[in-house]
């Protein structure tokens, strides 16, 4: 009997992390980033936050999570990979006169020592690492014992979860490199964080533009991942990517002309064990 070998290509997860950054450092993330300060501010609150505590922010952009956690008067360490979001994250923080420390990393590598922190967050960030169980492992490595992580992740049947998924059917995702939006389930959570405690309600962010047309143009100047698959595309396809993105927000905008959308997320606290 002749046995068939079978390769499986493994994607190449260090190209795919280069390329994501390069998107995310594409169009200018910090003016989507503002819109979502409440998500920050809320998962603050259900972590029930104490001043004075040990708080890294990873992935956080211009600094939703780092504002929120250093307005609750901890002592924040705030990281992501594209250093000009840090300059934005910096320039707030420093306009409201906090005294945040600023580190550019990467998610799946941090360079912090073991149990250095009380409080690990990261709201629409860490979900977007190619090798999400080095992720995950990161971020429970820097967690003391008994101290909290926090995350806020789109789920997959999302606005922004849609979003991704019409996306990929323009352009389609490289081969083998899993959903950021499975960190929108509890049961991947659970898959992630084996032996902690997970907690994770679902909430709802509301996207508020003047009109859908004002959302497109936003995100499509200054979104990295829209930016660049916009970017990707002929004039005939990126004509059609407007208008189905237009028809995605139709059918959720409860704001008549004016665009108000719900986009589901989860609100994880996990707290290791
Ligand atoms: C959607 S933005 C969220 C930013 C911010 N946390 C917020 O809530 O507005 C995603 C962020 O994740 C960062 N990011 C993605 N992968 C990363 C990685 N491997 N290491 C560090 N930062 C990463 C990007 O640079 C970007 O700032």
């Amino acid at each position: 009997m002749q046995v068939q070998s079978i390769t499986q290509t493994q994607p190449d997860l260090a190209a795919v992390k280069a390329r994501q950054q390069q998107t995310w450092a594409s169009g200018d993330y910090a003016v989507i980033g503002t819109t979502l300060q409440l998500v920050g501010e809320s998962l603050c609150e259900a972590l029930d936050l104490r001043p004075g505590s040990a708080v890294l922010d990873v992935a956080a952009g211009n600094g939703n999570a780092t504002l929120a956690a250093a307005r609750r008067a901890c002592d924040v360490v705030s990281s992501d990979y594209v250093p000009a979001l840090l300059d934005s994250a910096r320039a707030r923080a420093r306009a409201e006169g906090h005294d945040v420390r600023f580190e550019q990393a990467d998610a799946e590598n941090l360079p912090f020592p073991d149990a250095s922190f009380d409080v690990v967050l990261s709201t629409f960030g860490v979900m977007f690492t190619p090798n999400q169980e080095q992720a995950a492992a990161e971020l429970v490595r820097v967690c003391r014992k008994g101290g909290r992580i926090g995350l806020a992740n789109w789920t997959p049947d999302s606005f922004i979860g849609d979003i991704f998924k019409l996306i990929a059917g323009y352009l389609p995702p490289p081969a083998g490199v899993k959903s950021p939006l499975l960190w929108g389930t509890e049961k991947r959570l659970r898959e992630l964080f084996p032996g902690h405690q997970v907690e994770a309600p679902r909430r709802q962010h509301n996207f508020r533009f003047r009109s859908p047309r004002h959302w497109l143009d936003t995100f499509r100047t200054y979104y990295g991942p829209t930016h660049k698959a916009f970017a990707a595309l002929d004039a005939s396809k990126q004509k059609t990517l407007a208008e189905d993105l237009l028809g995605l927000i139709d059918k959720h905008n409860r704001g008549n002309e004016a665009m108000v959308l719900p986009s589901e997320y989860l609100e994880a606290v996990i707290t290791i064990r």
